[in-house]
């Protein structure tokens, strides 16, 4: 699957796309494999690069982004690698509201990977939004902007968290029942 994204990676790293990449999408697909998540949110779906990750196992993914440009793209690349996605062109912390609100469904997984300074206020909704043992996923932890993000998920009663060093970091949260 990471092979069958080098062109797309390349592609996007010319044209300064900030995807997530073939070390860390190895990670995202290792985790994928191994917890089979059915439904899945993503906040930052750019060209759809770790949206095909994520959806490689056959998940229904719903994918939130503000630039219509890249979501039109993401919509062509989920379309080549037949992902079933939903892409909402939309604020994603607009979007989480919304869904919390609608009560409309629960995710296995959440992937956060839009402006950083939105990562703390998506994080409670996004809580709610994940079924128990749950999936939280956000990359690049240790950017400016989400330091709050990160010291919340390492102390939050209902995750148990761990940080992966892989280049700039991803945290990893598993939703416990409290
Ligand atoms: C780092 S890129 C996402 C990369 C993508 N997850 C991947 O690895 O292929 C961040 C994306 O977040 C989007 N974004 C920024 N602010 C946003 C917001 N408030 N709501 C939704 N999307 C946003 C940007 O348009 C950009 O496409």
């Amino acid at each position: 699957m990471i092979d069958k994204l080098r062109v797309l990676e390349q592609n996007s790293i010319q044209r300064g796309i900030p995807i997530l990449g073939s070390e860390k999408g190895a990670w995202l697909l290792s985790i994928v494999q191994k917890h089979k998540p059915q439904r899945i949110l993503e906040l930052g779906t750019a060209n759809g690069y770790s949206g095909i990750i994520l959806g490689s196992g056959g998940a229904r993914i719903v994918t939130v982004d503000i630039n219509i440009v890249l979501a039109t793209e993401a919509n062509y690349n989920f379309a080549q690698f037949r992902i079933d996605a939903e892409i909402r062109l939309e604020d994603g912390v607009e979007y989480v509201q919304h869904v919390v609100k609608e009560k409309k469904e629960q995710f296995d997984l959440i992937f956060i990977d839009f402006a950083k300074k939105k990562y703390f206020p998506v994080l409670k909704n996004c809580i709610k939004l994940l079924k128990d043992n749950g999936i939280l996923i956000a990359d690049n932890i240790t950017m400016e902007g989400c330091q709050n993000f990160r010291e919340a998920v390492l102390h939050h009663p209902q995750l148990q968290t761990e940080i992966i060093n892989i280049k700039d970091g991803l945290s990893y949260s598993i939703k416990r029942h409290l």
